[in-house]
């Protein structure tokens, strides 16, 4: 550990914020915010939102957070995922990028969101190959994030912080410590968060994400939609009691509250993490066993394992041996309603389109787009009206943007949708 505390080559980050779409201009003028992240699959590194170059350029550190490269999956990563990733941390001058510690994909499955892994060792090698092929081809540190569980794998062979340990010693890699996500591992898996920080190397931290969640049918849900609770402030409190924490980032996806909340939490969250000075106790750090490689037949093995998941999760296949049906039954309604909001959202008019409806009155009198105008004039129109937009200043713009709800639609929320990504200059200046 460096002697500030903080994780070796990293710099403190202090208290952030997610950057989404929905409240970029909340975000670009929110007091309290040190730091911010942004999902890398919902932007462009060649043509950043204004909001997200604005913070760049006031030199407040954006980090782009990966969702979509399956770290976890027994193939490497998609280079053109990797490539994008690389770029965006480019484009945004980043000090480090993030990403998850789970698969997406396996055979011709697609989960569209995070399956967490078996800790095995199997899955070890796997992930540890990975993510040293990742580390290769970013131009800045990879911090890796642990997720939040609501099912358990058969026949483990390690703790949650065993495997994570070891996954940092394989690779060199950074933590992104989800206190959220430890949270969801206790309420629905029984795993104990201080045990969990008893184990890991708490040095390798490079910052701490926390986000709110509910209580639905007995299961902790890790919602993003919702306050903080006091639970995951606590764990917040012990790992300040533990290190320095160099970074704690809010997640919020969905049902924003009003700018004040956000700053209230802010401040909470700064409150929580930096009130106590010097750590009072030093991490403890137990070396775990030296594992083996478990080669090619380990590989093969876990290869079909994962796709037996997502056949089940995904494509109503049954339920792999060993693990709890009805748990998988609820993470399967969970990534078939996230995919259901994403299609409707994906479906829907894009925000030029329905700012152009809008536009259309003013620009060409009575011949409303809506009222079936052939598709040409429909594009003349949106380009014309996205051309205007560009042209208007960015002064005079409202201190906080009303949600995209107001103008029609609401985001899906879903992490790697660029619905709204790609409309940033249309609402700043509607
Ligand atoms: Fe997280």
């Amino acid at each position: 550990m460096t002697s500030d505390g903080c994780a070796a080559n990293l710099s403190p980050l202090g208290v952030g914020i997610g950057w989404r779409p929905e409240i970029d201009l909340t975000v670009e003028r929110l007091p309290g915010v040190d730091f911010v992240e942004v999902i890398a699959e919902n932007i462009d590194p060649r043509r950043l939102p204004d909001s997200l170059k604005a913070l760049r350029d006031r030199g407040v550190p954006v980090i782009p957070h990966g969702v979509s490269l399956s770290l976890g999956s027994t193939r490497p990563p998609d280079g053109r995922r990797l490539e994008h990733l690389a770029a965006c941390a480019d484009a945004l001058q980043s000090p480090l990028v993030s990403e998850h510690i789970a698969y997406t994909r396996a055979g011709k499955f697609d989960a569209g969101h995070l399956v967490p892994l078996p800790r095995t060792t199997a899955a070890l090698d796997a992930l540890g190959e990975n993510v040293r092929s990742v580390q290769a081809a970013l131009p800045v540190p990879l911090a890796l994030e642990n997720v939040a569980p609501l099912f358990r794998w058969p026949h483990e062979e390690m703790t949650e912080g065993a495997f994570l340990r070891a996954l940092v010693e394989q690779t060199n890699a950074h933590l992104l410590l989800d206190l959220a996500n430890l949270h969801t591992a206790h309420a629905n898996l029984g795993i104990s968060p201080t045990e969990v920080l008893d184990t890991l190397p708490l040095e390798r931290v490079a910052y701490v994400h926390v986000a709110g969640g509910t209580l639905r049918d007995g299961l902790w849900r890790d919602t993003h939609a919702h306050p903080v609770p006091d639970s995951v402030l606590d764990l917040l409190a012990e790992l300040a009691a533990r290190i320095t924490v160099p970074g704690v980032l809010l997640e919020h996806d969905r049902n924003y509250p009003q700018d004040s909340q956000l700053a209230a939490e802010l401040a909470a969250l700064r409150h929580t993490a930096f009130r106590t000075g010097r750590p009072s106790r030093q991490p403890l750090t137990p070396r775990p066993k030296p594992l083996r490689p478990v080669g090619a037949a380990g590989q093969q093995d876990l290869q079909r394992e994962q796709e037996d998941l997502l056949r089940c999760l995904t494509a109503g296949g049954p339920a792999p041996a060993g693990f709890d049906a009805e748990r998988l039954a609820v993470q399967a309604q969970t990534l078939a309603s996230r995919k259901a909001r994403h299609s409707a959202c994906r479906h829907a008019p894009r925000p030029q389109e329905r700012n152009a409806r809008r536009l259309l009155p003013r620009l060409l009198g009575n011949h409303s787009p809506s009222s079936g105008p052939s598709s040409i004039l429909r594009q003349i129109v949106i380009l014309v009206g996205d051309s205007i937009s560009r042209l208007l200043p960015r002064r005079g713009r409202p201190s906080r943007f009303p949600r995209s709800g107001a103008i029609g639609l609401p985001g899906c929320g879903m992490r790697g949708c660029k619905k709204f990504g790609v409309s940033d200059s249309w609402k700043m200046r509607l």
